[in-house]
């Protein structure tokens, strides 16, 4: 009865990829047992920097939803929307806009840090600088307490508190809870060439490959750079395909890439073949329940209509009380 509310969100802007899933969605599927958890797709905030085409917008959208199914989220169990179809988060959005400082946005780090990595796009726009300030009302909007995001989302949810903390002491009110964030353990999954895994490096495994995709990927992939014949020994620590067997395959198998590539005992094509079988047997039912997902758009459109529904409620009834305390009907 007394389960902690939990809530979060994701951009959608592409098809979801491996990084995504261990980093997150892995981890949603876990607390969706153990809290009371609203998850929804961020389509607004895709649009921070996406607006000058948002033609690919509905595709990732519907992609995400069947992604996050296929991975496992489960409609009765969490209450899964799409931001936009949830109104209320952009009048929350909105009257908190009236009580934020402007300074408070501007000294945000990844407001300069994001504008001064996408160059390409021209984000000097009041979308992308009130993107934390949505986010503050995606999660005021249900009261959360907890909200699972990674390390570079910390700064948003300090916004967040700091915006409910100054709304209920100007009003002298008691509405919204000091959410905190529940970061998840081990996010980091390095891309095929050790980067940061992200669909503009080219270098991401997405849930949606093809096991021949995922062959074609993982095959060529660099090594230990040291190694450079069959018989020199290998160092796992530098290797990324080291880095996934710990995510995808059994610890015996780990220990023994572990142990025998130090001593030159498995080479890297063997090391890669063992590392996609531990891969297939995680991704191929994901993989499969996401191309018939994909395949019924209208069955993903009710799940995700119902849950705005659900979500819509609880919405209401914090909106209800914003609104007489800020004077509006
Ligand atoms: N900004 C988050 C990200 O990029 C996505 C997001 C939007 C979110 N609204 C949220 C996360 C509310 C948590 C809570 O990952
Ligand atoms: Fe990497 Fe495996 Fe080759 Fe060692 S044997 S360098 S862990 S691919």
């Amino acid at each position: 009865m007394s389960q902690q509310r939990i809530v979060s969100g994701m951009r959608p802007t592409g098809p979801l990829h491996i990084g995504n899933y261990f980093g997150a969605l892995k981890n949603w599927v876990a607390l969706q047992s153990a809290y009371e958890c609203f998850f929804f797709v961020a389509d607004w905030h895709s649009l921070t920097t996406e607006y000058a085409d948002p033609s690919k917008l509905p595709q990732w959208t519907r992609e995400m939803a069947a992604d996050w199914l296929a991975a496992g989220l489960d409609p009765e169990k969490a209450t899964l929307f799409i931001q936009s179809e949830v109104k209320e988060h952009s009048e929350l959005h909105l009257l908190l806009s009236m009580l934020t400082p402007l300074g408070w946005l501007t000294r945000v780090p990844t407001y300069k840090e994001l504008q001064a990595e996408l160059t390409a796009k021209d984000l000097n726009m009041y979308g992308f600088l009130g993107y934390p300030l949505l986010q503050t009302a995606d999660v005021a909007l249900y009261k959360a307490q907890k909200v699972p995001v990674g390390e570079d989302q910390v700064s948003h949810l300090e916004l967040c508190r700091e915006v409910v903390r100054r709304f209920d002491s100007l009003y002298q009110k008691n509405v919204f809870p000091e959410p905190a964030p529940l970061l998840t353990p081990h996010a980091r999954v390095p891309g095929l060439d050790h980067r940061k895994m992200s669909k503009s490096y080219n270098n991401a495994i997405y849930l949606s490959d093809t096991a021949e995709e995922v062959k074609k990927k993982i095959m060529p992939a660099v090594t230990d750079p040291a190694r450079v014949r069959r018989d020199d020994p290998g160092n796992p620590d530098v290797c990324v395909i080291y880095d996934y067997h710990k995510l995808f395959s059994d610890s015996a198998t780990v220990e023994m890439v572990n142990v025998e590539c130090r001593r030159a005992g498995i080479g890297c094509v063997d090391c890669k073949k063992k590392l996609l079988e531990g891969m297939e047997k995680l991704l191929a039912p994901i993989r499969d329940k996401r191309t018939e997902l994909m395949q019924h758009p209208k069955q993903l459109d009710e799940i995700f209509d119902a849950g705005a529904v659900k979500a819509r409620k609880v919405a209401e009834q914090t909106m209800t009380e914003v609104r007489t305390i800020m004077g509006v009907k």
